[in-house]
């Protein structure tokens, strides 16, 4: 069905992306793994392009995982360079489409030079209101969940917080990603189906789309047809169909007046 905005049923407010298989990719043309990154980083303008032209909000890349501080040193030094190559060269483009970035994870821990290249192009970027393109770096989410944790404890004993006013919504102003809605569509390239301590609380109804091709061979198309997808699903979120589709109505929780028996 293609029939509303830009032709899609149905437009995911956020997107979010593993980019997997850089490596796999340059391995199988004979190419060193850095080779493949580059590559990838021509791939992340087709998907920021694409997601903003057909009206994506906001599009969450995972560029730089916690557990990836534990590859070669010299991949690692490679990768943040490539980002501080990113930073400079997309940033012209960037403002000029509306694209304001944003960073979630620990961008503390990046080496001064990548922090500052990132720094500045958040900075550079920030008037942009057609989408916020959000760079996970040096990110995990578990981290992000107990940094949350740990923040309203220290608000907590200082009086500050009272344990019961602690709720999904508080909860979430503390965690990097607060400025995020919730995640319609995850897709992860690369083959394989594993979440990788990305977004799991940002995620948890999203739906999940896991593709066999290396990130590095990600196009407009391939997007495109993920969008396609998500506008066939019917998300439930946890009702039954006939609520979803507004014909019965539905139920209040109310823990007061609980199904006896
Ligand atoms: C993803 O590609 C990019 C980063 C993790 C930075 P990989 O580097 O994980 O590529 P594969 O999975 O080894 O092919
Ligand atoms: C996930 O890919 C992290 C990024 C894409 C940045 P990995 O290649 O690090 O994930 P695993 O190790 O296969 O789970
Ligand atoms: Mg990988």
């Amino acid at each position: 069905m293609k029939n509303g905005k830009n032709g899609f049923s149905r437009i995911p407010q956020h997107v979010a992306i593993i980019m997997d298989g850089n490596g796999r990719w340059a391995k199988a043309r004979g190419l060193e793994r850095i080779e493949g990154h580059a590559e990838g980083a021509r791939a992340v303008r087709h998907a920021v392009e694409t997601a903003s032209r057909v009206g994506i909000r906001y599009l969450t890349l995972y560029a730089f995982s916690v557990a990836n501080w534990a590859r070669p040193r010299a991949e690692v030094e490679s990768l943040m360079r490539l980002l501080v190559e990113f930073a400079q060269k997309e940033r012209a483009e960037l403002r000029q489409n509306g694209i304001r970035v944003n960073v979630i994870g620990a961008l503390d821990d990046l080496p001064t030079p990548t922090r500052h290249a990132v720094e500045d192009l958040i900075r550079y970027t920030a008037e942009g209101d057609r989408m916020t393109l959000t760079l996970a770096l040096s990110y995990g989410g578990r981290q992000d969940i107990i940094e949350a944790a740990r923040s309203l404890a220290v608000r907590a004993r200082a009086g500050l917080v009272l344990p019961e006013e602690i709720d999904e919504d508080l909860f979430k102003r503390h965690m990097t990603t607060h400025a995020l809605p919730q995640v319609d569509l995850l897709i992860r390239t690369g083959g394989e189906t594993r979440v990788s301590d990305f977004l799991l609380f940002e995620s948890a109804y999203a739906e999940l789309l896991f593709l066999p091709i290396m990130w590095p061979e990600f196009r407009p198309e391939t997007l495109l047809s993920a969008i396609e997808l998500y506008g066939k699903k019917e998300r439930r979120f946890g009702m039954i169909s006939e609520q979803v589709r507004g014909l019965i109505p539905v139920e209040a929780f109310d823990p007061m007046d609980r199904i006896q028996g």
